[in-house]
């Protein structure tokens, strides 16, 4: 058994991913949500590296600024002279007695499994690459094996001979070396090539030479070693992203209704007997307790819905909080800092923005309510506004347990209505209702006996 080295691991990204045909710069554009580059990081990180290293060039601010969350080493390639110069630049900072593990910022879902596998194949002083068997190779550097499989070097496709060109054994980039032998390696390339770029494949030849074995690793799924060029790549790599977490999912015991239509940007997590319908966005930091029930179309952002809840078609929950067996939508829309007891009923058409309702209260149809707390078993009338907002600043409302809110009621906070008091249908409240009383505003039902409707000049 030998013993593990310390980790160095080089990502490459200083690719200007011109075929992107955007401002913003390769690695940037997210898969799930987060950027190209950040899912790399976080598999480095997970491979308990000591030490990340990323080469950049184009657009470096942007991507310093976008992962400032992480503790990483950034090293500048002025000048894009080929993937050897470019790791190149990263080895004066990475100690002789470290493995060396190369990434790349644009190829995002490479699993940890496969780096480890990867990482075991460099253990002992030899060379670990990642290949590939593709049935369409080309573009690729090809491996090429002699007679008894033992692998002699890496040829570029525009270097590459007729016979070469047939291999179907493709390079994917990704390598693990000691560090030691990869800084002798790499003084020793020239760019004497097709491209008159310093070759990072070279030194599989230059292994081979000093009697270094070179062992191949092959990953799980293709989609691990595919890198991201264009938009279209970039579609087919969400979608491989979202199948693989649909899968997880699944085999935890979710019911997905359409794998192909479910959207996870961040992390679910599930109770039992959980359904999720077509179509849904989950986002952020989500969690779904026994038994619920999300309908279609809905997006939930940074959500927890305790068991049995059932939320409909077409609702946008965010930063919120649901009790037990609730009922929400179709149609609502919870907002920031809204807090649903158990058993609450929000119908369609309805807003909730930071409020906090009790158990058992109903706001069922086309209602607004803001910074509002809300006690247990209110009826809140169809059409009923809370009136939170003077122009300059916010107001509270608060609404005492058994209220009873007839429809089109406007509460202009800041108001309190009392336990147990009714109000009546079409109310104005402007001022405080006193508990288990019977509050209406209203002007007089006035009727005109004699009185004619217009009519056109013609029709008199
Ligand atoms: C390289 C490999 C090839 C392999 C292919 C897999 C070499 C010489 N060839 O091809 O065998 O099949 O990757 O995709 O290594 N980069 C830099 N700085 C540079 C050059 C490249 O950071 O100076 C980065 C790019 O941003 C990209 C990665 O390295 O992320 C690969 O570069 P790219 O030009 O796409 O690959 P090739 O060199 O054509
Ligand atoms: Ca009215």
């Amino acid at each position: 058994m030998s013993v593990d080295l310390p980790l160095s691991v080089v990502v490459l990204a200083a690719g200007q991913g011109t075929r992107m045909k955007s401002r913003l710069p390769k690695v940037l554009h997210t898969i799930a949500g987060k950027p190209l580059l950040e899912h790399v990081i976080e598999d480095a990180l997970r491979l308990e590296a000591a030490d990340i290293h990323v080469v950049f060039g184009h657009g470096g601010a942007q991507v310093r600024e976008a992962l400032a969350a992480y503790d990483l080493q950034w090293v500048e390639q002025k000048e894009q002279r080929g993937t050897g110069h470019a790791v190149e630049q990263a080895l004066p900072a990475i100690p002789d007695n470290h493995l060396v593990l190369l990434l790349y910022g644009d190829v995002p879902l490479i699993t940890v499994p496969t780096l480890q596998r990867l990482i075991a194949a460099a253990q002992g002083d030899a060379l670990a690459l990642l290949t590939a068997e593709l049935a369409d190779p080309s573009g690729y550097g090809r491996i090429v094996r002699d007679a008894a499989g033992r692998v002699q070097c890496i040829v570029e496709q525009k270097d590459a001979t007729e016979d070469q060109l047939a291999i179907h054994e493709i390079n994917t980039g990704m390598l693990a070396v000691k560090a030691d032998r990869l800084k002798q390696w790499i003084a020793r390339l020239d760019d004497n090539n097709a491209q008159g770029e310093f070759y990072l494949t070279d030194i599989v030849g230059f292994a081979v030479a000093d009697g270094v074995t070179v062992n191949t690793v092959y990953p799980d799924e293709q989609c691990e070693i595919e890198g991201v060029n264009n938009k279209r790549q970039l579609a087919e790599l969400e979608r491989a992203f979202q199948w693989r977490q649909a899968r997880q999912l699944m085999e935890e015991g979710l019911t997905l209704r359409d794998p192909a239509r479910f959207d996870l940007r961040g992390t679910l997590s599930i109770g039992q007997d959980v359904i999720i319908d077509c179509n849904v966005l989950i986002e952020g930091e989500v969690a779904l307790g026994d038994e619920v029930y999300i309908g279609p179309n809905t997006v939930l952002k940074n959500v927890h819905i305790d068991a049995g809840t059932r939320v409909h078609t077409n609702c946008v929950l965010e930063d919120s909080v649901v009790g037990k067996r609730c009922e929400i939508g179709p149609y609502a829309r919870l907002r920031p800092q809204s807090e649903l007891a158990d058993r609450v009923k929000v119908g369609n058409f309805v807003e909730i923005k930071k409020s906090q309702i009790a158990t058992g209260s109903k706001v069922n149809h086309l209602s607004y309510v803001g910074d509002t707390t809300m006690g247990a078993n209110v009826n809140v009338g169809a059409g009923t506004i809370t009136c939170n907002y003077d122009g300059v600043y916010k107001h509270q409302t608060v609404i005492g347990d058994n209220v009873f809110i007839g429809s089109d009621t406007q509460l202009v906070a800041p108001v309190t209505v009392a336990e147990g008091a009714t109000i009546g249908a079409g109310s104005t409240i402007t001022r405080d209702v006193p508990a288990e009383t019977l509050t209406l505003s209203r002007a007089q039902q006035v009727t005109v006996e004699e009185w004619q409707r217009p009519k056109k000049a013609d029709e008199r």
